[in-house]
């Protein structure tokens, strides 16, 4: 293909080890695509953070946070898993070079959200781990996904891995400290330290879940009140519409067969 020449439609998608085998082996073109790849996910998942609110009155999503894996732990990683520290086994066996984690109020939250990104039809669930229904033998929590999303170059489109790690607040507030405190140990923490950090987690989870029973009662006393709640998030649900949306339509409607009958 010619320089300048743009060819995006007509099945031009390649995964990264596609775009590899085309000659393109250089580490910044390969940071490019996954710099690209977070600030793409980070918009849906934005997006879909703006329309909960606009619709609900509601944001599921407290914060996010979006990082590349540092070059050492990339070559760490490879070493652990008995690679080389080559591009090419990075492209292939890294499946985290980019991460975005997702930290949401309440736990329900976090399987919305996890449907939401996986019916987009053009982002692909490569796998997906649920620590929150099997929690790892440390006590750590969150709902893992390795996804692709394409990423629109001049000439091609390249599907690019993405980690999407969505946790709750107090998930998030356990796995901070529950990492600091390890990595002061290099992994090799007394037992009572591991037993503690355990227990901690079962007080996490039973925070969230008096919290989530808590933002339900709450949601249905204001119900009998009357209070007019924010309907529940259906994954394929349409927008409500607005009372004074409706009067609108039906003005617009007789306008417009007034016209027709003219
Ligand atoms: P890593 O080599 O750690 O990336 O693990 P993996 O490739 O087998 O993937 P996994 O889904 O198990 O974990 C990915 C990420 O989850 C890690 O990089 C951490 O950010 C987080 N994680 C997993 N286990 C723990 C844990 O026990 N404690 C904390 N604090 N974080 C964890
Ligand atoms: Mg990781």
């Amino acid at each position: 293909m010619n320089a300048g020449q743009v060819l995006i439609q007509g099945g031009f998608t390649l995964n990264v080890q596609e775009y590899m085998s085309e000659g393109v082996d250089s580490w910044k073109s390969f940071m490019l695509l996954y710099n690209s790849a977070l600030k793409e996910m980070g918009t849906r998942v934005e997006i879909l953070n703006d329309e909960f609110q606009h619709i609900h009155q509601y944001n599921p999503i407290e914060y996010v946070k979006k990082r590349i894996k540092q070059p050492e732990s990339i070559v760490k990683k490879l070493r652990r898993y008995g690679y080389e520290s080559t591009i090419e086994n990075m492209v292939k066996y890294i499946n985290d070079v980019a991460g975005i984690r997702i930290v949401c109020s309440f736990t329900s939250d976090i399987y919305r959200l996890a449907e939401m990104i996986r019916s987009q039809n053009d982002i692909k669930v490569l796998s997906i781990k649920d620590y929150i229904k099997n929690p790892k033998p440390s006590g750590y929590k969150s709902y893992h996904m390795i996804v692709t999303i394409p990423i629109f170059l001049s000439d091609r489109v390249v599907d690019t891995k993405v980690e999407i790690q969505i946790r709750t607040l107090a998930m998030d507030f356990w796995a901070s400290l529950e990492h600091k405190i390890y990595y002061k140990f290099e992994g090799n923490a007394p037992d009572y330290i591991s037993r503690d950090l355990r227990e901690c987690a079962n007080i996490v989870s039973m925070l969230d879940a008096k919290m989530l029973s808590l933002n339900e009662a709450i949601l249905e006393a204001k119900r009998k009140q009357g209070d007019p709640i924010p309907e529940a998030w259906e994954p394929s649900g349409k927008p409500p519409v607005e009372e004074n949306e409706l009067t609108l339509l039906h003005e617009f409607d007789r306008t417009r067969q007034k016209k027709d009958d003219r």
